[in-house]
């Protein structure tokens, strides 16, 4: 298996991915059995997470059990912040290093998990492969976007679903245009 970077998301139509204050209560409560049990599908496929600081704290802040256990999760950051788990590791270092790093630790299905920063640095750098898109039938006017910076691009749809909840989920291939830059040494990731 090729190793790959999926930015699995979920997105208001208007393409924001959080309140302006990083509030997500306007999906939070509408998901339903159907887009609950896509998830865990999509969940057990892949091998680790990669994700930005501040998408690390708003889940901190949130409260609760730790909301994805069993599987190693590297954090972008240059703050000592806690780690929720001893499966968080907390990096300074590039996306493009953290992937290499992953892929050689044996994880090759990293799940980006945003938040907007994090996803538009991976994109424009070239590292994101997939692309999955919850697409919440809500409006929000004004938010945190998708992807913080970006370029044009053409994608290729892999797969469509309709959930109960009037939520699209679109997936699609990202062709590639810029390869990983293997030669730069990269942070030691824990294998699993
Ligand atoms: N709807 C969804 O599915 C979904 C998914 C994910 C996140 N979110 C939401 O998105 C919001 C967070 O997104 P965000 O854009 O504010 O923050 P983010 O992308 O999660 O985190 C950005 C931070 O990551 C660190 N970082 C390290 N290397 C980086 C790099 N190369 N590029 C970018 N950042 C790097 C920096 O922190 P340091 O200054 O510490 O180095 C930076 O400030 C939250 O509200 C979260 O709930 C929604």
């Amino acid at each position: 298996m090729n190793p790959s970077l999926i930015y699995h998301v979920t997105s208001s139509l208007d393409g924001y991915i959080a309140r302006p204050d990083g509030r997500l209560d306007w999906f939070d409560s509408l998901r339903k059995a159907d887009e609950e049990y896509a998830f865990q599908y999509f969940y057990s496929g892949i091998d680790a997470l990669l994700m930005g600081r501040g998408t690390y704290e708003a889940l901190l802040k949130r409260g609760g059990p730790w909301p994805y256990p069993g599987k190693p999760c590297v954090v972008l950051t240059r703050l000592a912040l806690p780690r929720a788990t001893d499966e968080i590791q907390l990096t300074h270092c590039t996306p493009a290093q953290a992937v290499v790093a992953l892929n050689e630790a044996g994880f090759q299905r990293i799940w980006l998990v945003g938040g907007s920063l994090l996803a538009g640095n991976c994109y424009t750098a070239g590292l994101i492969d997939e692309v999955v898109i919850n697409l919440v039938p809500h409006l929000l006017g004004a938010g945190i976007p998708m992807l913080a910076t970006g370029m044009e691009r053409s994608l290729t749809l892999s797969d469509q679903r309709r959930f109960t909840s009037g939520t699209l989920q679109v997936h699609y291939q990202v062709q590639k245009q810029v390869s990983l830059p293997r030669q730069i040494p990269a942070p030691r990731i824990n294998a699993a």
